[in-house]
């Protein structure tokens, strides 16, 4: 407990899912947290389920101009930023063949660019208030082998996999840690809408897909968005201090490296 007192934390796409068993985590372990989303409403009511020490900053991580008063934002609450935790992505499916140009626009905007430039913008925040400072990248499975039918969401992941090694080695020199996270499968709303695309691609009643995945994962279920907090909170803490540009693997055994 009490391992993140004092800190201030961003986490971008905590409104729902993983972002927000991590916004909850944090907050236990003594941040304060502000909750980024684009989806204003249900980040404002996910900061209230919290407390007092959440609060939500509408954010939109494909927009430069957004993204820069997200960091004012947090540094006039909370008198800087100590973590971020880069969480927002989007996920579609589709085969090399049917892959669209306004799909690859969307994904690369916010699961590289909006990792990038908000990695960026808040490097530049802590480094211009000499604040030591973690920065954890969700990556995925889907970054470490591409996948038939999910050929732009991987190599999104994969791309975020190698920011996280450029920026971890070159934010170390000012005390910033970038590592990322790589889950394998999770329940909840992203995974449903994952279920019902491959449930089109694949001619699979819904819920069939879910179910296999879930199967064949070594740890035997689906992960939750709580068995990643561990990692999350190791990853902001002083703990991590001595882990540079690392992607750790929290998917129950279905991938090793
Ligand atoms: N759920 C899984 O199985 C799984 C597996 C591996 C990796 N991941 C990764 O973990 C992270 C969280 O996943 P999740 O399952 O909680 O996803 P989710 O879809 O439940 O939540 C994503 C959040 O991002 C927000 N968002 C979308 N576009 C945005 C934008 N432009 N600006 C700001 N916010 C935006 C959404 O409003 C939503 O609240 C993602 O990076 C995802 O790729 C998830």
């Amino acid at each position: 407990m009490n391992r993140l007192q004092g800190k201030s934390a961003l986490i971008t796409g905590a409104a729902r899912g993983i972002g927000r068993a991590f916004a909850e985590a944090y907050v236990r372990e003594g941040a304060t947290v502000a909750i980024g989303d684009i989806d204003v409403a249900r980040a404002e009511q996910t900061a209230q389920a919290i407390g007092p020490a959440a609060h939500a900053v509408a954010m939109d991580v494909t927009d430069h101009a957004s993204i820069e008063a997200a960091v004012r934002t947090v540094e006039e609450h909370a008198g800087g930023i100590d973590i971020l935790v880069n969480n927002a992505a989007v996920f579609d499916l589709a085969p090399v063949t049917e892959v669209t140009r306004d799909s690859f626009e969307r994904l690369t905007a916010i699961n590289v660019a909006g990792v990038l430039f908000t990695m960026q913008a808040v490097a530049r925040s802590m480094i211009a208030a000499n604040r030591r400072g973690k920065i954890i990248n969700m990556a995925s499975q889907a970054g470490r082998r591409g996948e038939a039918l999910v050929t732009v969401y991987c190599a999104t992941k994969a791309a975020v996999i190698s920011l996280t090694q450029s920026a971890g080695l070159y934010l170390i020199r000012h005390g910033i840690n970038v590592n990322a996270i790589a889950p394998g499968v999770v329940e909840g709303e992203h995974w449903d809408g994952v279920d019902a695309l491959f449930a089109r691609y694949e001619d699979r009643p819904p819920g069939e897909k879910k179910r296999l995945v879930g199967e064949a994962v070594p740890y035997g279920r689906m992960g939750r968005a709580e068995d990643l907090t561990g990692m999350a909170v190791f990853l902001a803490s002083a703990e991590s201090d001595y882990v540079v540009a690392q992607t750790y693997n929290v998917d129950g055994g279905n991938w090793m490296s």
